[in-house]
């Protein structure tokens, strides 16, 4: 028995290692208002960025545990695209029959975009070494050069809410100047800290188009969401 015992509707679980994964849980919450969502911020080990594949899988194991099992969700939204690419075949191996989804690179929506023939993406070391993003690079991204960027210091900017000081548009500044030299059309968002950080990185790069992924993985999510069984 999953649902939610005020509505009568599955429970959707979303976590990630801090605020980031808002951005995501928000995207399906306007897409499916009425969704019970629990949603677990990871601050205790936060950021993930730094750390061991083996330490984040445990993270992911443990709190995708506590949300199908104590939270009672009837699904997971890995809203982090480093606890994706180190942890999503075990959560699934973990739970057979419970809808996991995760966040992808998005690189064929930015290929298919570009309009110079450059796309940039912007993510953690984690994102960027993992088979995930290597996969999807080699698979959806002939015929377009790929400039990769590790959004160093982004996710304390992000936790911290701070999208305008000197400090950050400093920091902002260092990171995206290699995509803005490269001329890179769209620049993806590959770690869901980094949407939180728009105002400041299109004050900093005004010229560069940025893509969300977030939109996309939320209409995956709310479809598996409407195929879940319904009522207590
Ligand atoms: N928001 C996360 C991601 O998408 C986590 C980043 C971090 O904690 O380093 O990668």
């Amino acid at each position: 028995m999953t649902a939610d015992p005020a509505t009568g509707l599955p429970r959707a679980g979303f976590f990630d290692s801090g605020v980031g994964g808002v951005s995501v849980a928000r995207a399906f919450l306007r897409l499916r208002p009425a969704a019970p969502v629990v949603y677990t911020a990871d601050w205790t080990f936060c950021p993930y960025g730094a750390r061991p594949d083996a330490e984040i899988r445990a993270r992911a194991l443990e709190i995708g545990g506590a949300l199908l099992g104590e939270h009672r969700c009837a699904m997971l939204v890995v809203a982090c695209n480093s606890a994706s690419a180190v942890a999503l075949d075990a959560l699934r191996a973990a739970h057979p029959g419970v809808p996991v989804v995760g966040m992808e690179p998005a690189v064929k929506p930015a290929a298919a975009m570009s309009r110079t023939g450059c796309v940039g993406i912007l993510a953690t070391e984690h994102t960027l070494r993992g088979r995930l993003f290597r996969e999807t690079a080699a698979r959806h991204a002939a015929g377009v050069r790929v400039v990769a960027a590790v959004g160093e210091g982004f996710v304390e900017l992000a936790e911290a809410g701070d999208v305008s000081s000197a400090a950050a548009r400093a920091t902002a500044g260092r990171v995206l100047a290699p995509l803005v030299e490269a001329r890179c059309d769209p620049v993806v968002l590959g770690c869901t800290h980094y949407p939180l950080l728009l105002p400041l990185l299109r004050s900093v790069a005004p010229g560069v188009r940025f893509l969300d992924p977030a939109e996309a993985v939320a209409r995956r999510a709310a479809a598996l969401w409407d195929a879940l069984p319904r009522g207590a």
